[in-house]
């Protein structure tokens, strides 16, 4: 077992040589002949460590550190430097290079070089592992959820998170899949590991299967490079295929496979490589139906349906909506530097009766651009954009109204029902009250009276 990887570019052959020689017993070591075969070797794998020559053709050493960072800034680089050129070593340690060497080469500075750089690119590593786990522990603590269905999905998340086995996330758009998906991954035992989101909905079909597998130098025309894919990239950790139901039936087939064997290769390569990768994938469509439907393959649908987590619509968890809402109130506040104190209950109300067609994303969204244009004071309902404020009539939902076995509360549905006839009235004649009291051939009084009485309050104009 080697200490780590180590990328070599020098155009000098034998100091290529003599570098490789040097290290190869305790690293594993690619060497490249130029800043531009560096680029490449550092698109296709991953490495602890570059050591580079300064003077190079095509690319030189400057240039392939400036994209090192530019690509990820933890990576880390020695320049080795010949005599006269100092400056620009400084130069390069300013760009984030982490140590340089001066030729004539002294074969144990660089192994002390190489060694400090390992060590420190250990321990950022960890680091950056526990600074992701701890970020990404408060984003799961930050699904926002009291209601019966969602203690339900936390359930599921502990539970499911200590196993590998494949998850498939359903519900509506903005219900949090996403979200769902990162918690499950940042609690189980792959969190020190990325999790790699794929939305198969929107990159187009050609360019997918290079995404998900990768591809070897010339295997297409474009292919200028060879490039790993999204399921190397999450070795060890995740792969999120979101949007599943849009994969077309050829890619769904290799899915499959790296699903069943465990393995795949790239687009144009011999090599086997195996795919140490958790799958987590989510869907907005009933993929029960698209399987009915062909589009959709039955035997891919059983392997990713292991365990099935079905995200309620906002709707359905009336009571977290103005906990969610005050939670979003906060967050903006703070984010945008704003000081809106409250939603008003009679905004509270509208938020209660809609429908909430785009789920949690809509919610925040809409809270966000109250917070930025009100600043401060509280969010009423003239705040709220008019579609926010129409009230649904249970009357349009409900339109016969059922006795149970078990009963019904007689008061409670009666008061339902005015509730229901006022808000409709009010709706008609455009919430001028005059008009809708004498739709009702109630008198106005009565009728104030009576919105007073079932907390119908704002927003009707008298
Ligand atoms: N329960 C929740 N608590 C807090 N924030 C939430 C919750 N659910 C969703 N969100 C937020 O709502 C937004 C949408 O969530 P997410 O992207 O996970 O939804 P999605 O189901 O993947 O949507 P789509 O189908 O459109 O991709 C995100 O900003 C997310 O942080
Ligand atoms: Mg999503």
């Amino acid at each position: 077992m080697k200490n780590g990887k180590i990328l070599i570019a020098d155009d000098d052959e034998l100091n290529r040589d003599n570098m490789s020689q040097l290290l190869k017993d305790e690293y594993e070591i690619k060497t490249v002949r130029d800043g531009r075969d560096g680029i490449e070797a550092f698109l296709e794998d991953k490495f602890d460590l570059v050591i580079t020559d300064l003077r190079m053709p095509n690319v030189d050493g400057l240039e392939f550190l400036k994209f090192i960072k530019e690509a990820n800034r933890d990576n880390i680089v020695i320049m080795i430097t010949g005599y006269g050129t100092v400056n620009t070593a400084v130069t390069a340690m300013k760009m984030g290079a982490f140590d340089f060497i001066t030729r004539p080469i002294k074969d144990d500075l660089v192994k002390l070089s190489v060694s400090r750089a390992m060590s420190y690119a250990k321990l950022l590593v960890e680091n950056n592992s526990m600074k992701e786990h701890l970020k990404e522990r408060q984003n799961f603590d930050k699904i926002i959820g009291y209601s019966d269905c969602m203690k339900k999905i936390f359930d599921v998340i502990d539970k499911v998170s200590t196993s590998d086995s494949t998850v498939l996330i359903s519900g509506d758009s903005g219900t949090g899949k996403e979200l769902v998906a990162r918690a499950i991954h940042f609690k189980s035992d792959r969190s020190s590991q990325p999790m790699i989101p794929v939305n198969c909905g929107a990159i187009p079909e050609d360019l997918l299967e290079s995404e998900l597998f990768g591809h070897e130098k010339g295997a297409f025309t474009g292919a200028i490079r060879s490039r790993m894919g999204r399921f190397e990239l999450a070795q060890g950790g995740t792969i999120f295929l979101d949007e599943i139901g849009d994969m077309s039936p050829s890619l769904q087939v290799k899915v499959l496979r790296v699903i069943q064997e465990k393995q795949f290769e790239r687009i144009g390569g011999v090599k086997t490589i195996n795919a140490d990768v958790r799958i987590i994938a989510a869907t907005n469509q009933n993929l029960e139906k698209a399987v009915e439907e062909k589009r959709f393959r039955e035997d891919l649908f059983y392997r990713i349906n292991v365990i099935p987590v079905n995200l309620p619509t906002l709707h359905e968890r009336g009571s977290d909506i103005l906990i969610l809402a005050n939670y979003f109130l906060t967050h903006f506040n703070v984010l945008k530097r704003k000081n809106v104190e409250r939603i008003s209950p009679e905004a509270a109300n509208y938020f209660m009766q809609y429908k909430w067609p785009g789920n949690v994303r809509e919610l925040q969204n809409l809270i966000e651009m109250l917070v930025v244009m009100k600043e401060k004071g509280e969010i009423g309902v003239s705040d709220l954009p008019p579609k926010y404020r129409h009230i649904q009539s249970a009357i349009e939902t409900t339109p016969s109204i059922k006795i149970t076995e078990e009963g019904i509360n007689f008061n409670e549905r009666v008061s339902q029902l005015e509730k229901d006839l006022l808000l409709k009235a009010l709706k008609i004649s455009g919430g001028v009250k005059n008009r809708a009291a004498k739709l009702l051939n109630l008198n106005r009084t009565t009728l104030v009276e009576k919105l007073k009485r079932l907390n119908i309050t704002d927003g009707w104009v008298d």
